[in-house]
């Protein structure tokens, strides 16, 4: 059985993480402009610090509320764990991208829609074994992995059809 519950406080935290860049980034870019060896922006304008601190604080905050709501203090510190391994993976993807010669906001499945998850996980794994282990049984991590996709392609299209993103990706 799908411990579903358990499952949506861990990706809370992580999905406001990923999200909130997309409303309150913009300015310094966190490579600083520069390019890396191959002559390439090293993460590119879509990487931005103002979107790297907003995200993290953001998905601090979702795992202080569940924390205060339900009294597990666990949900808080998974929270800080699986915010900066969103805001992590989401940078490494824009690494990757830049270093295969992809522009700033041109679409990859694997880095745009499931490696800030993928991280998120990573980084919060070993609280989870402890807390809350059912999270990383493996259907319950191919169900996270499948609920992503889909809940990042839905996000995008509105955040497109609303302005705040140039393509619907
Ligand atoms: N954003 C930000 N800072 C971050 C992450 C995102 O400011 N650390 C903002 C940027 O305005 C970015 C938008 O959120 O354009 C959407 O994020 P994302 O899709 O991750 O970036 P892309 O513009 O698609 O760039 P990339 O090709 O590098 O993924
Ligand atoms: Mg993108």
């Amino acid at each position: 059985m799908l411990d579903i519950f358990s499952i949506i406080l861990f990706i809370l935290p992580p999905y406001i993480a990923n999200a909130i860049p997309v409303l309150f980034g913009g300015g310094t870019p966190i490579d600083l402009g520069m390019s890396a060896w191959d002559g390439r922006r090293i993460l590119g304008d879509g990487k931005t610090l103002r979107g790297l601190f907003a995200g993290i604080l953001a998905g601090i905050l979702t795992g202080y509320a569940e924390y205060t709501l339900l009294g597990r203090y666990e949900l808080f510190i998974i929270s800080v764990y699986s915010s900066c391994g969103a805001m992590f993976g989401d940078i490494v993807g824009s690494f990757i991208k830049r270093r295969m010669g992809m522009e700033r906001g041109k679409p990859s499945f694997v880095m745009d829609q499931l490696l800030f998850i993928i991280f998120a996980l990573v980084f919060s794994y070993a609280t989870l074994a402890e807390y809350i282990p059912s999270v990383l049984f493996p259907e319950s991590v191919l169900f996270i992995l499948l609920l992503t996709y889909l809940m990042h392609r839905g996000m995008n299209i509105v955040a497109n059809k609303l302005g705040l993103k140039k393509v619907p990706w």
